[in-house]
Order: structure tokens, then sequence, then C-alpha cells
């Protein structure tokens, strides 16, 4: 059998990653090698200092090589990470060999996942049931209407605890593409289009964050401008995510995505409520509230539900395959 590599990666880049930054870069080795490194480029400075956004995206881009090259006949086995180089820091080395039993079914749900930030059609019992159904070893689900409006609150009360710090709003303006005129619009961070933000909104998004934030802060109205909570309150659930204390970020990377598969392939829309996790008095409400074990970290949660009916998927950015080889 034949390595399409090229065609490997691209659909590895498919994977999520923090603002969308991308950091994963691929490079072919010999005849049936893949090297992993990060882009040290991509970091967020303020929002992610110590890289465990970064760790957590980049293993969610290594377990996207691993099911493209399952669906493709061939198994990942770990190799000699590459060396460093400036601008580079190795991550992995992988070397493909043939193995027709390493397809994986959540490989099927990967060209149809992407974030889903629009709002959510009413939600039945039936989508509970099959929300609360989610649960799983490292996934608790909140479906009760009470915990999901509370849950709501917190989660509008830490992310604007972020949003509060100038550096934090800069850095994140600095990836959103909030007119379709910009020139990474497709390419890489948080398009307007993502976001489920028509052009009104997107504008208004960049004065809330930018230079019209202390102003409508002392008025009080930065906060409700920003709250998202409505839409915690209205879905099926609350996915709370969690993997035990010690482990490495890359190691929760590559089950985020492979949890995030399964809400897709379980016919619901996620959004990532980072916050929860990131704050952590945040985390211990979400934790004692979903009743994640002692000795589990909360990694990260979702709000999932069902898209309306005829809801157009939301556009993905992407950088060019060219972009990603080095
Ligand atoms: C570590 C991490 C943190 C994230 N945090 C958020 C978040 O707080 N809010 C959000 O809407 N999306 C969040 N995302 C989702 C990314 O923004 C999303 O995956 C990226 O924009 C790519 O778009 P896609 O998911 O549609 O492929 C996060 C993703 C990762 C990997």
């Amino acid at each position: 059998m034949t390595i399409d590599r090229r065609t490997l990666i691209a659909e590895a880049a498919l994977a999520p990653s923090v603002h969308n930054v991308q950091p994963a870069r691929w490079r072919c080795v010999g005849d049936d090698g893949i090297a992993l490194f990060e882009d040290v480029a991509t970091r967020l400075c303020v929002g992610d200092p110590t890289g465990n956004d970064a760790r957590i995206s980049l293993g969610a881009a290594a377990e996207g090589l691993r099911l493209a090259a399952g669906r493709a006949g061939f198994a990942l086995r770990e190799a000699e990470p590459p060396l460093a180089e400036p601008g580079l820091v190795p991550v992995a080395g992988y070397r493909l060999v043939s193995d027709a039993a390493a397809a994986d079914p959540l490989a099927g749900a990967v060209d149809a996942r992407r974030s889903w930030r629009g709002g959510f059609a009413t939600v039945e019992d039936a989508d509970r049931g099959a929300a609360a159904a989610l649960a799983g070893a490292d996934a608790k689900v909140v479906t009760d209407r009470a915990l999901l409006a509370e849950l709501a609150r917190v989660y509008d009360a830490a992310s604007y605890d972020f949003l509060r710090d100038a550096g934090f709003r800069r850095e994140l303006l600095s990836w959103m593409r909030l007119r379709r005129s910009h020139p990474r619009w497709a390419t890489d961070g948080l398009n307007a289009g993502a976001m489920a933000m028509g052009a009104v909104e997107a504008r208004g998004a960049g004065v809330v964050l930018g230079k019209g934030f202390a102003l409508l802060d002392r008025v009080g109205l930065a906060r409700p401008l920003l709250a998202e909570g409505s839409k915690v309150a209205a879905a099926a659930g609350l996915v709370v995510f969690h993997r035990p204390a010690g482990e490495a970020p890359f190691e929760s990377g590559r089950h985020f995505y492979r949890l995030w598969l399964r809400l897709e392939a379980a016919g619901f829309g996620a959004a990532v409520l980072a916050a929860l996790a990131d704050d952590p008095a945040a985390a211990r409400t979400v934790a004692a509230t979903a009743g994640v074990p002692a000795g589990e970290r909360v990694v990260s949660a979702f709000r999932i539900g069902r898209r309306p009916a005829g809801a157009a998927p939301l556009p993905r950015a992407r950088r060019s395959l060219d972009d990603l080889l080095v």
C-alpha cells in the first residue's frame, strides 16, 4: 500500500486548536516517517502562558493523524522525535506501518466536526436523554435545567474575568477576523462566520473588545454585551471533560478530540467553554456540580445541543498544506 502522507496531514489539520492558531507543523521523513513540531510563533503569551492549550491542540492534531492513518490502513508507531530548529519545537516522531485493523469509527466524524457557536434548536426530552448518554470514563454530562442556568452564570463570570485583562483582549482580537476582507479570514484564527456573528455583531464585538471596553465596562454594559451564558442555559447539556490530574496536556488533547468526535457522531453541535476549566474557582464548581471524581482535573467543557434544522455548517478556516509542511 502506498502512503499519501500529505492527505493524512491535511486530515490531521482539521483537529481543533485554541483560537484556531493551528500550532502543528509536519515533515515527511524518509519513506514512512512523519515528524510533528510546534510553531512557536503561534503561542498565546497572555491567554496560554504555560503552553497548556498549545499542548492540548498538538495532542488533538496527533490524534487526527492517527485517525487519518487508520482510515488509510496504517497504524502510527512512535519513532525518534525530530531535533529542535529555529522557531520549531520538536513534539513527536511517528512511523506508519501497514495495519488493516487500525481503522477507528470516530474517523467518520472528522470532516463534519467543527465548533457550533450558533443557537441550539429547542431542547426536547429525547435530546436531554441523548446528551446524558454521552457520559463516559472522562466525561460527565449536566442536563438538569436549573444546574445549566447556574453553570451559565459561572461561565459568564469566569469568562468576563479573563476579558477584563487588556492584554488578553488584545491577543484575542489579534486572532479574530471580524471582516470578510481580512487577509487571513479563511486561514486561521476566529472569523466572524465561525463565531456565528453577522457583520454588525462582528463590528460591535470589535468595539467592545477594543477601544470601547473601558467606557462600556464603567457603565456596566461590557459584561452583558459579552455574555454567552444564555447559550449554555439553552443547551441540551454541558459536557465536562476530565482527565487524571497528572496527565500531560498533549495526552489530554488526544482524548479531548476523541470526545468532541463522539459528540459530533451523536448528532450534537458543540462549542468549547474553556473559561470553565481555566478559572480555578469555576473549575471547582463545575467539578462538584458534575460529580468529577477526586484525582481528576477538569480539562475543558462543551455546551452541546441540536443545530437548528437546515442550519448551514459554520465556515472553517485552515492554513494551506504548504504552510503546515516544514
Ligand atoms: C485548548 C482549546 C481551547 C479552546 N477554547 C475555546 C473557547 O473558550 N471558546 C470557543 O468558542 N472555542 C474554543 N476552542 C475551539 C477552537 O476555537 C476551535 O477548535 C478552532 O477555532 C477551530 O475551529 P473548529 O473547531 O470549527 O475546527 C478551543 C479549542 C482548544 C483546542
